[in-house]
Order: structure tokens, then sequence, then C-alpha cells
């Protein structure tokens, strides 16, 4: 007998038929057509994939969907209704710091993670949060400065 999969995504219950193994990223994007996160490198090592489980930022192209049933799930689709992901897009937009905009799903995720949980990051802080996630283009002083200035609250 078959049981359908069940997942809380962004505060919505999602039913569908997936492998247990399955990752997450698959899911996301191939199943309920939600894009928004992105495949990089499918290793774990780009944060392209970056959603959150519980709050903390995880990379979803490794996550069997098994090991998230029972879990709040949050992708950028709607973490700029969190007050962090707010506070986040605001200060990327107020910055400017997408380039060609592959990563910045994942580094927006990343981001809003490190100051829902640190509202007040020093430096290492950013780093140690920011550093699995890889920008090609190479906006990272931007994307210090807007963590900076969301965790600050500074208008622009
Ligand atoms: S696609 Fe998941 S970390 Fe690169
Ligand atoms: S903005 Fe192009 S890869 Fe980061």
């Amino acid at each position: 007998m078959h049981m359908a999969t069940v997942l809380t995504i962004n505060g919505e219950t999602k039913s569908f038929d997936a492998p247990p193994e399955m990752p997450l990223l698959w899911v996301l994007r191939d199943i309920l057509g939600m894009t928004g996160t992105k495949f990089g490198c499918g290793i774990a090592q780009c944060g392209a994939c970056t959603v959150h489980v519980d709050g903390k930022a995880v990379r979803s192209c490794v996550l069997p969907v098994s090991a998230v049933e029972n879990r709040a799930i949050t992708t950028i689709e709607h973490v700029g209704s969190t007050p962090a992901g707010a506070k986040v897009q605001k200060a990327w937009l107020d910055l400017e710091v997408i380039q060609c905009g592959y990563c910045q799903s994942g580094q927006i995720m990343s981001a809003a993670a490190l100051l829902a949980a640190t509202p007040n990051p020093d430096d290492s802080d950013i780093d140690a949060a920011m550093a699995g996630n890889i920008c090609r283009c190479g906006t990272y002083v931007r994307i210090r400065e807007a963590v900076k200035q969301a965790a600050n609250g500074r208008q622009s």
C-alpha cells in the first residue's frame, strides 16, 4: 500500500507521490513547480538550493524528502513574509546586490536564517553563515554590506 508524502511548505500542506530518497530540491522544482530554489551543484557545495527547515538554512539538493516530513520548510517564495527575510530582501534591493541572480535565492535564505538566529552578527558570524554560498559573479562585498544593513535596519 502506497502512502503519499506530506510536507509543510511555507505554511501550506502539500501532498504528493515521491520516492522517500528523492532530494527535497527535486520535489520543490519538478513536482511542486516551485522554481525559485535553484539547482547548482547537486552535491552540497554551492548553496544555490538553500531552504529553511525549522528555521535553519539547509541544502535541499542532498536532503531526502523522507527526512523533512513533519518539519517546517520555508523557501525563497515565502521568506519575505518572515521578519528577517523581509529585512534581507529590502537590503538586497537597496544595495543592488544581485548580478546574474542565479545564486541569490540561496544567498538570501542563508542571510535570513543568520539574522533570525543572530540579529546582530559580527563579521565572523557573517562569514560562517555565508561561507557555503558560492557566487560566480563575485557579489560577496555587496552581500556582506546588505547583511549588515538588514541587521541594523538602516533605511536607505
Ligand atoms: S545545488 Fe545544492 S549546494 Fe549546490
Ligand atoms: S549573482 Fe551571479 S552567481 Fe551570484
